[in-house]
């Protein structure tokens, strides 16, 4: 009816195509490095998007008929809960550093089991079992509670991406900072193949129950990564550690910010009794 709605919870700021009540792959953090390379490959292979943002750019509304913007805050519930009408599929890709992670992660498990999402892709990090990283602790609750939930499931869990270091500025500055021990051993993945594994196993129910381990390169140290680009260019490259706080935009948050309580703890785990579709 003209004047309506396309759909109950249609969000007049988002985009107003109506993609349908069915079939919809629901993005979170879709203006992220990650999540605007895995709503293009989900456009490219024709997969109906909706993209779970902050702000609309008018240069983002979409006129394939497939992918729409969503404009909703993790911390404004009602948004979410507005987000999935009609969404079949999830990829959950959390903001880095966030204190809220745990907490934004079970609620999106939640709003899944309400709605009866089939499939719910977590994007992880890699080993997230280290306790030494905080934000990683985060990743590895939200896992589990994914886990218990008896959500159908996929996670991947990409190493670090190869485009947080910045080619250009090595070569302008002389320096390869990383966040860590230049003596290191690290891998590295394009965050391009990490949104079209992205694609791939929301593309495919034999993926459920999967954790995937994502990896581009063998593992090389920055001194050595230095070593190889100073060898490449000609120019005189040094690696350096510095501080994780100088790679985000924000303070590190502290650890206590990320300490989760037994309460949490329990939260993380609804009882199996509850879990009405556990697959396999
Ligand atoms: N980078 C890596 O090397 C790497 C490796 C493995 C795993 N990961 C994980 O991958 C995930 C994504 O990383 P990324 O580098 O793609 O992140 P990113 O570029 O910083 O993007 C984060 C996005 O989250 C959105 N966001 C922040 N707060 C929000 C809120 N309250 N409600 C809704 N959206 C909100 C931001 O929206 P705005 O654009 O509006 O600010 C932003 O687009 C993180 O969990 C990270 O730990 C990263």
């Amino acid at each position: 009816m003209e004047g309506q709605p396309p759909f109950p919870g249609f969000n007049e700021a988002c985009h107003p195509i109506n993609l349908g009540a069915l079939n919809v792959i629901l993005v979170t953090s879709a203006n992220g490095h990650i999540g605007k390379e895995v709503v293009n490959v989900l456009r490219s292979r024709g997969m109906k998007a909706r993209a779970f943002v902050r702000k609309v750019e008018r240069e983002q509304e979409d006129q394939s008929g497939v992918l729409e913007y969503f404009k909703g805050d993790f911390f404004d519930r009602e948004s979410l809960r507005r987000a999935f009408v009609g969404v079949d599929r999830v990829m959950h890709i959390s903001p880095p550093h966030i204190p809220g992670e745990f907490a934004i992660g079970q609620t999106m498990i939640e709003l899944s089991r309400e709605h009866h999402v089939r499939h719910f892709a977590l994007l992880s990090a890699i080993h997230p079992f280290i306790d030494a990283l905080p934000a990683h602790r985060m990743k590895l609750l939200v896992q589990q509670c994914l886990i218990d939930s008896g959500l159908p499931f996929t996670i991947l869990q990409p190493t670090v991406l190869m485009q947080n270091t910045s080619l250009a500025q090595v070569l302008k500055t002389g320096i390869l900072s990383v966040p860590y021990s230049i003596d290191r051993h690290m891998s590295f993945v394009d965050r391009r193949d990490v949104a079209e594994a992205a694609a791939i196993v929301l593309s495919d129910d034999k993926h459920f129950r999967a954790t995937y381990e994502l990896v581009g390169t063998e593992p090389i140290t920055a001194r050595e990564l230095a070593d190889l680009v100073s060898q490449e260019s000609g120019r005189s490259i040094e690696a350096k550690q510095i501080s994780p706080d100088a790679i985000i935009d924000r303070p590190i948050f502290s650890k206590r910010d990320f300490r989760v309580s037994e309460d949490d703890n329990n939260r993380a785990r609804p009882s199996r009794d509850d879990a009405s579709n556990e697959s396999s």
